[in-house]
């Protein structure tokens, strides 16, 4: 009898500890959830709920996740992506879950929720070579159903305050808009030749603006928005077009660089316009860039060949999966697969952001930006 007692005295404490645990989620001075909107590069697991031909819950992806021991998870990439890293490092207890994964539901979704998908594009029409993603317009409808149900578990008032001061919301897209639409041998034909890239990156933009304005009506406050990478360097453009070592795709770095000119103006121009509201300008495409150049000085021996993948010289053609070759060194590939960076590459990335200068985060680093 006495022995039950303890244990019920036990189980009341755990219970109790686990609910103030809880609940401190929600009372903490530190970043209250994170926020994910994106594909691929942050994808956490949407992905492996879809009818879609992009997955990454094959082996030998996720082989250094620790959270899941090794097993496959959605990620693309074999360990933590820059949205882990970052809510880790800002002091989120757990990762974002994914939207469509049946566990993001009740006091899970407090920490925060990941609605980005590989494939999805700032388009609507990005990816459809994949036949199923979730396109940055349905990712934020499904942040307007998360935002209704942050209402219900905290009250209008605190949620509001939560979502608007606590929480960061991080956007990382426009890569596929590029690689998997506008530039998509045979597919986008058509869109090449009715629509300038001038004319294509404009209605990037005015998309992209509406999308941020939408999320600013719903109390995201706080964002940080990633540039689009040198994705004319990733494995893939090298293999498919050839080229040497060292040399990269010229039209898609250009279309990249070009878009982000045109995303620094929408930014700032954001930040003038929505009263209280932060944005912040991710500078990926320098900071990847000087990892592929001075590769060595970070400790890399490669920042040509994928890691995980098959074909041409960059194993550059056929995505990581179990048939796939894969290296042995995995935190000395800058990228994992023919598309993705390494979780070693992940971390620089992302310590970069977290405490680095102007240079690669501004107009505030995302420590910073916290604790605004
Ligand atoms: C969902 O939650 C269950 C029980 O906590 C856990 O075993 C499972 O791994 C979770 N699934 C995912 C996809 O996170
Ligand atoms: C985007 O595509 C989805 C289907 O994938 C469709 O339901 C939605 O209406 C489209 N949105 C726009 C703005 O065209
Ligand atoms: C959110 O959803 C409601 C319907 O539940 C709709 O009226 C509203 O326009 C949506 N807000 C945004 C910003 O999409």
């Amino acid at each position: 009898m006495a022995r039950v007692k303890s244990w019920s005295v036990a189980l009341v404490l755990i219970v109790c500890m686990s609910l103030s645990y809880l609940g401190n989620a929600a009372d903490d001075s530190g970043l209250g959830a994170s926020f994910i909107f994106g594909d691929s590069l942050v994808d956490a697991g949407n992905n492996n709920y879809l009818p879609t031909l992009s997955k990454a819950n094959i082996p030998p992806n996720g082989i250094d996740f620790k959270a899941s021991g090794g097993k496959p998870t959605g990620r693309y990439t074999n360990g933590r992506t820059i949205g882990d890293i970052v809510g880790e490092e800002l002091g989120v207890p757990n990762y974002a879950i994914p939207y469509l994964s049946p566990n993001a539901t009740g006091k899970a979704i407090l920490y925060g929720v990941n609605y980005a998908s590989g494939g999805g594009g700032i388009m609507n029409a990005t990816g459809r070579i994949f036949v199923n993603r979730l396109g940055l317009d349905i990712q934020i409808d499904y942040y307007n159903i998360t935002r209704k149900q942050f209402d219900k578990l905290l009250g209008p008032s605190k949620a509001k305050d939560y979502i608007s001061k606590r929480s960061i919301f991080s956007v990382t897209i426009g890569a596929n808009d590029f690689l998997n639409n506008y530039l998509l041998p045979v597919l986008s034909i058509g869109a090449r030749i009715s629509e300038s890239p001038d004319a294509f990156i404009e209605d990037m933009i005015s998309h992209l603006r509406n999308q941020l304005t939408r999320l600013y009506q719903l109390d995201a406050r706080k964002f940080v928005i990633g540039n689009v990478g040198p994705i004319g360097c990733i494995p893939y453009q090298k293999t498919i077009n050839q080229l040497n070592q060292n040399e990269c795709v010229d039209l898609a770095n250009k279309l990249a660089m070009q878009y982000n000119g045109r995303l620094k103006s929408l930014l700032t121009e954001l930040n003038a316009k929505l009263p209280g509201s932060t944005f912040v300008y991710a500078n990926v495409y320098d900071l990847v860039m000087e990892l592929i150049t001075n590769y060595d000085k970070y400790g890399f021996v490669t920042a040509s060949k994928a890691c995980c993948g098959n074909g041409g010289q960059f194993a550059g053609i056929i995505p990581c999966g179990p048939t796939s070759t894969m290296c042995q060194d995995r935190d000395k590939h800058v990228f994992w697969d023919p598309y993705h960076p390494s979780e070693a590459a992940n971390l620089i990335i992302a310590r970069q952001l977290l405490y680095g200068t102007t240079k690669y985060i501004s107009p505030m680093n995302l420590k910073q930006l916290r604790n605004l």
